[in-house]
């Protein structure tokens, strides 16, 4: 058997796949479809300190080989979280993210602050880069400065591992992620959605209720492969990669690219088996040529070879 372990700071990960945040909410449904201990983990929808009831519909527009959705961070709230989702959450038998939004850098503060003494939960990811909402959201992560002191303050009041979820939609990711790390990031998570619009063109609406969304899916691969790979040179921090996974054949390549662990999102809503399937062909690639471990892969982009 090929071991697919991998350490991410003092967490262990028995394979490196994940469902990343807002695509299985907080997990009660997907359960009847995946056995959650078969995977590294998953991620929870984000959730922010006040419940937000989302943008207005529509908020899903599927676009070729992606989708583009403004769902704006629907979520119930830190409270009802605690009440309705942990008891649940502390019962899956892999890793849980929990993914944190805020709409100031209190907000962050705060939920890490609550979250802190839930032993059951080793990981936070810092949402920065949500494309959805008007405060907070993709702001922090467009901005060097709000990125540095959000990290740093939730840095200061937390002993979890803290992931930092970047956006794609900025000139320098790498400037970012830097900065991130600086500031006390374990990982950098990359990317979330790329800003995009769709136009009816019998109406001349915008197809979303939003006006503007956030594309997911196949068709952002190359682009999420190449930031990896742009973040792999800069950071020395682990590499969380998503963006567009549809086989394992993506898997393998946002290794190659750095990534020492992913995420998959929409295309679960294609073929909720995937996650599986992508253990077993991540498994079986590694053994047909002599791998023994996904390190020996990780990062090792040949250029100029
Ligand atoms: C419907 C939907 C909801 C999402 N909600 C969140 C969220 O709450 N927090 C977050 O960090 N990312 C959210 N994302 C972004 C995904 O986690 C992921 O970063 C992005 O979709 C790229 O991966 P993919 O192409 O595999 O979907 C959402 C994506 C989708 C499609």
């Amino acid at each position: 058997m090929i071991d697919l372990g991998v350490n991410i700071g003092s967490v262990h990960f028995k394979n490196p796949i994940l469902l990343a945040s807002g695509i299985i909410g907080f997990g009660e449904e997907y359960q009847e479809i995946i056995d959650f201990e078969n995977l590294g983990g998953i991620v929870t929808k984000s959730i922010s300190l006040n419940p937000r009831a989302g943008n207005k519909p529509p908020r899903i527009v599927e676009t070729p080989c992606g989708m583009l959705n403004s769902i704006g961070l629907e979520n119930p709230g830190l409270e009802k979280f605690l009440n309705e989702k942990v008891d649940f959450l502390k019962t899956i038998k892999t890793n849980v993210v929990v993914s944190v939004a805020g709409s100031s850098i209190d907000d962050f503060v705060e939920i890490a602050k609550v979250l802190e003494p839930i032993e059951e939960f080793k990981i936070l990811e810092l949402n920065i880069s949500c494309p959805n909402v008007k405060e907070g959201g993709i702001l922090f992560g467009k901005n060097p400065d709000l990125t540095r002191s959000v990290v740093r303050r939730v840095r200061e009041v937390s002993t979890k591992n803290l992931w930092v979820k970047l956006t794609p939609n900025v000139t320098n990711i790498g400037n970012i992620a830097s900065i991130a790390e600086e500031a006390g990031a374990d990982a950098i998570a990359l990317i979330n959605t790329f800003e995009g619009m769709a136009i009816d063109i019998n109406t001349f609406k915008p197809k979303l209720g939003n006006v503007i969304g956030g594309l997911s899916g196949p068709a952002i691969k190359p682009m999420a492969i190449k930031r990896v790979w742009e973040v792999f040179q800069t950071v020395k921090i682990p590499i969380v990669g998503m963006g567009g996974i549809f086989s394992w054949k993506d898997v393998v390549e946002f290794l190659i690219a750095g990534a020492q662990i992913v995420q998959i999102g929409s295309s679960i809503f294609n073929d909720p088996l995937l996650p599986i399937k992508a253990i077993t062909g991540l498994s079986d690639f590694l053994r047909s040529h002599n791998y023994s471990s996904i390190s020996e892969i990780v990062g090792k982009t040949k250029i100029n070879e």
